[in-house]
């Protein structure tokens, strides 16, 4: 077997032993694929994760800024208590709708808010809608906005908030210090800002699988 096929099998294997996916978040990868959304939603095994470092971290209220089709939404709201509540990101209106439909049939249209729009712009509204702090925050939306994206979680953030930011390795990309490729001077601004504040104390974890390789930044709020 190739080492990609051998990585793939491995994912398969946790998800089988783990019993990571279920009909509902494999329902919601059909839909997001018939409706044409790209495939770039976290792993199922990255996506129970989420979930479990959410219920870990015993949150109430979750950010999520890049909602996509709603699979990891979906994750996260199964962290929450029934009285919880989450607030999703998604600049593109299609996928905005196909995620609503997605909460809706997995049960969580009344914990869950989309918002609309570019989230550098949106994420303003959220005092406004009676949101002031958050437990847990995701980060997983337009790569070239990520060190706005810190600034707004930090701001929306309490000591003890959780903040994870998806594809912050990008295939290695992330250390080229010279690269103008997509996204990754970006990210490295991102991971600079974390680098200098120290209000924050983070990690960095390295994926391969399912979704190739790349990997998760993960922080708490000192
Ligand atoms: C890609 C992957 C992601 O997880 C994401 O959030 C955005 C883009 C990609 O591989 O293109
Ligand atoms: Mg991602």
């Amino acid at each position: 077997m190739s080492k990609k096929d051998t990585r793939k099998a491995v994912d398969a294997y946790f998800d089988d032993k783990l019993h990571i996916s279920d009909e509902t978040t494999q329902a919601i990868l059909h839909k997001n694929e018939e409706e044409g959304l790209q495939s770039i939603e976290v792993a199922s095994a990255h996506g129970k994760m989420l979930y479990l470092m959410a219920k870990m971290s015993g949150a109430k209220t979750i950010l999520e800024i890049g909602t996509h089709g709603g699979y990891s939404t979906v994750w996260l709201a199964r962290a929450l208590p029934e009285d919880g509540r989450l607030a999703t990101f998604e600049a593109k209106q299609r996928h905005a709708r196909v995620a609503e439909e997605n909460i809706a049939a997995a049960g969580f249209a009344d914990r869950v808010e989309i918002f609309e729009g570019d989230a550098t712009k949106t994420l303003r509204v959220l005092k406004k809608r009676g949101f002031e702090t958050f437990d847990f925050i995701f980060i997983d939306a337009n790569k070239d906005n990520y060190p706005e994206y810190l600034e707004w979680a930090l701001e929306l953030s309490r000591s003890g908030t959780v903040i994870v930011a998806d594809n912050v390795v990008r295939k290695g990309r992330i250390i080229e210090e010279d690269t103008d490729k997509k996204n990754i001077p970006h990210l490295r601004k991102f991971i600079d800002l974390l680098s200098g504040d120290d209000r924050i104390e983070a990690t960095a974890i390295q994926t391969v699988g399912d979704k190739g390789y790349d990997g998760f930044l993960m922080a708490m709020v000192k």
